[in-house]
């Protein structure tokens, strides 16, 4: 049995915890949940599941956790990530945006590679990524990342520079350009667009553009990429989590898929 503790207990920590309870990942138990900005999010997991609410890192990581979830934000990765690998726990990142930060990025592999642990980042909201590895095993592999969103979703971007999309009667591309562009420009992406460079080994060889679709409702996020294997389209229309409408549901899924993962003598995907 290993020990999973949680930071950030909001949509994906919430939905992560009652299926690992649950024993949907199989063979785990989460020991602590931490939440610092909303501790009575913490506190009702906690008594939901039967696990300790920490307090603080000190608290969470005297639980032993073999492994610690951050479904929280970047910041709380820069918080608490060192000291989590320092102790020995292995990450899985969400919050993979963080991780666009090379040199932070650096640092936590080589504390990974000098404690023995391991730091996942889960596909999220986006699926296609063991494609995406054997993609770049070949030669001239480049990708076009494209996020198609409802024109309320992309309100406040600071691409748009305050221009309101809220009237357009048909949908139209507002951005394209790199990944460290779409970043700057458009930082709620940032997550799926840092998951894909991550699995490309680099943001070089994508292109991204962001749509704006006054027809849509959901959020379409597609991976064209094309290579010495030849080509391939991914598209993910997905649905939000009702806990947190900016959240895809697959991306908690997701979580529990890698634990399953990681326990199973099985391997299915690259
Ligand atoms: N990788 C992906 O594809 C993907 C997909 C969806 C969401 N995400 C990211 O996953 C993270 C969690 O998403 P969510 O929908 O559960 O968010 P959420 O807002 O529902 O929950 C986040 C929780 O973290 C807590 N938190 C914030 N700062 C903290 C800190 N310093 N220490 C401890 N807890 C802290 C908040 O109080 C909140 O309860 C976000 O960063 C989100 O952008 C990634």
């Amino acid at each position: 049995m290993s020990s999973i503790s949680i930071i950030g207990c909001g949509a994906i920590g919430r939905l992560v915890a009652e299926g690992v309870h649950q024993g949907l990942a199989g063979d785990y138990r989460v020991v602590s949940v931490f939440d610092l900005p909303q501790r009575a999010r913490a506190a009702s997991l906690a008594a939901d599941i039967g696990c300790i609410m920490a307090d603080d890192l000190g608290e969470m990581l005297a639980t032993k956790p073999d492994l610690v979830i951050e479904a929280a934000t970047g910041d709380a990765l820069h918080q608490c990530a060192q000291a989590c690998l320092e102790h020995g726990s292995s990450l899985i990142v969400l919050s993979s945006g963080a991780l666009t930060d090379r040199a932070f990025l650096n640092s936590l592999l080589a504390l990974a590679v000098r404690h023995g642990v391991k730091i996942y980042v889960p596909s999220g909201a986006i699926g296609g990524l063991d494609l995406v590895r054997a993609a770049v095993m070949g030669e001239k592999a480049k990708a076009i990342f494209t996020s198609r969103k409802p024109p309320r979703a992309l309100v406040g971007a600071p691409h748009l520079m305050g221009r309101d999309l809220c009237g357009l009667n048909r949908a139209e591309t507002v951005f394209e350009g790199t990944v460290p562009e779409a970043v700057a420009g458009f930082p709620q992406n940032v997550n799926v667009a840092a998951s894909l460079s991550l699995a490309m080994g680099g943001a070089e060889h994508i292109r991204q553009a962001v749509i704006a679709d006054p027809e849509l409702d959901l959020n379409v996020h597609r991976i064209e990429i094309q290579g010495s294997f030849g080509t391939a389209s991914i598209e993910i229309r997905a649905r939000p989590m009702s806990t947190n409408p900016k959240t895809s549901m697959v991306a908690a899924y997701s979580v529990l898929a890698l634990l399953a993962r990681i326990k199973s003598p099985l391997e299915v995907g690259a």
